[in-house]
């Protein structure tokens, strides 16, 4: 039987106590300077009897640290289900553990209701006012006033009545519109040629190094000739597949932060990354952070499309995400659910 010690761990100082976090598992554990040394020994795949071969200390007080490590899947047994989930973090994780750590620790959170988020809005208050919202050039020597942007300029305009709006109308929405919302957000528009790097897909947003991780899916629940269910859409024909129905699928708020209002939806736009689409080329950990602000680009344009065809929209990033990605058959490790839009009728 050989070990080692699970690759996605990083250890971190709370208040006088040394915790180490398996980040893929979300799990912390107490931790002290044994425990760490243990760990350090065991990078590579080596028998279970020679692990604690020549540690200092009492060695049944070290094989039964070893024994609660293993217990917890700190350290994994060679051909174990945990540890070939952690052999899948090594072969597709690309960002190493910083990025890791961020990503993967703030899967599935529990969210709050409205209610208890308002109370502890309060609270917050109470320890403090909130810094301003805008900044002033007030005060600078050189202020230069800008020439008014003219608003009847239908580009302007739709760009000045985009906003969020969580309340719909029970009705559905158009095919033409939500086709409309997911072709501004994320429609292909020509494919570039990289040379001796293959083809690059220039799509209607902005993405680095034209990579293009993330790919649109749709929950449709009250469309216009569309059957609900989880649908992928697909840049390259401008389709919509069928992943499955939403039989039994629970109802949006649980799916989308406990947030109440996102039961009205007509259609949830989930944006999804594949994250090797990116890492293939960037492989430093900022890449990860550049695939998060590509969200922007794909939501505002989403929105303004929404807009311009009179439906309403709202952005969540509060998202239930192992959940969505059961339902959308994606990978936990190669791909993420990382932000939601969710659209309905407007109130005429
Ligand atoms: C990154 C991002 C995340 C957001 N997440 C949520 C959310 O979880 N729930 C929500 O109700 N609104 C969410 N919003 C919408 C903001 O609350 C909204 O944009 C803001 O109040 C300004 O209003 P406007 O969009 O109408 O201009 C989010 C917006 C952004 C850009």
């Amino acid at each position: 039987m050989r070990i080692r010690r699970a690759a996605t761990l990083v250890s971190t100082f709370e208040n006088d106590k040394t915790v180490l976090h398996n980040f893929l598992r979300k799990e912390i554990f107490e931790c002290t300077p044994r425990v760490l040394e243990i760990l350090a020994r065991l990078a590579d795949w080596i028998p279970l009897e020679d692990a604690l071969a020549g540690l200092p200390g009492d060695p049944a007080a070290n094989a039964e640290i070893l024994k609660t490590l293993i217990s917890r899947d700190i350290v994994l047994l060679e051909g174990s289900p945990a540890a070939e989930r952690d052999q899948r973090y090594r072969d597709h994780w690309r960002w190493g553990a910083v990025a890791g750590f961020y990503h993967f620790s703030l899967r599935d959170l529990e969210f709050i209701d409205a209610e208890r988020k308002l109370e502890q809005l309060r609270e917050y208050k109470a320890e403090g006012d909130s810094p301003p919202l805008l900044t002033s050039n007030d005060g600078l020597d050189v202020v230069e006033p800008l020439p008014p942007v003219n608003l009847d300029d239908p580009f302007y305009d739709i760009l000045y009545r985009r906003r969020s709006r969580r309340e719909y109308a029970s009705k559905p929405i158009s095919l033409q519109a939500l086709g409309n919302c997911l072709f501004a957000g994320k429609g292909l528009k020509e494919i570039g040629d990289a040379g001796e790097f293959g083809r690059l897909p220039l799509t209607m947003t902005p993405s680095g190094g034209a990579r293009n991780p993330f790919e649109l899916y749709v929950w449709a629940r009250a469309v216009e000739g569309l059957a609900p269910g989880f649908y992928h859409y697909s840049s390259l024909e401008h389709t919509l597949g069928l992943v499955r129905d939403d039989d039994g699928a629970p109802p949006p708020s649980r799916l989308l932060g406990k947030q109440e209002w996102t039961n009205g939806a007509a259609a949830v736009v989930f944006l999804c990354a594949t994250f090797e689409r990116s890492a293939w080329k960037y492989r430093q950990a900022l890449a990860y952070r550049v695939v998060l602000m590509e969200v922007g680009a794909i939501l505002q344009n989403v929105q303004l499309a929404a807009t311009h065809a009179g439906i309403a929209s709202s952005p969540t990033g509060a998202l239930a995400e192992t959940e969505i990605e059961r339902l959308l058959g994606l990978e936990e490790i190669e791909q993420a659910t990382l932000f939601a839009i969710v659209l309905g009728a407007g109130h005429e």
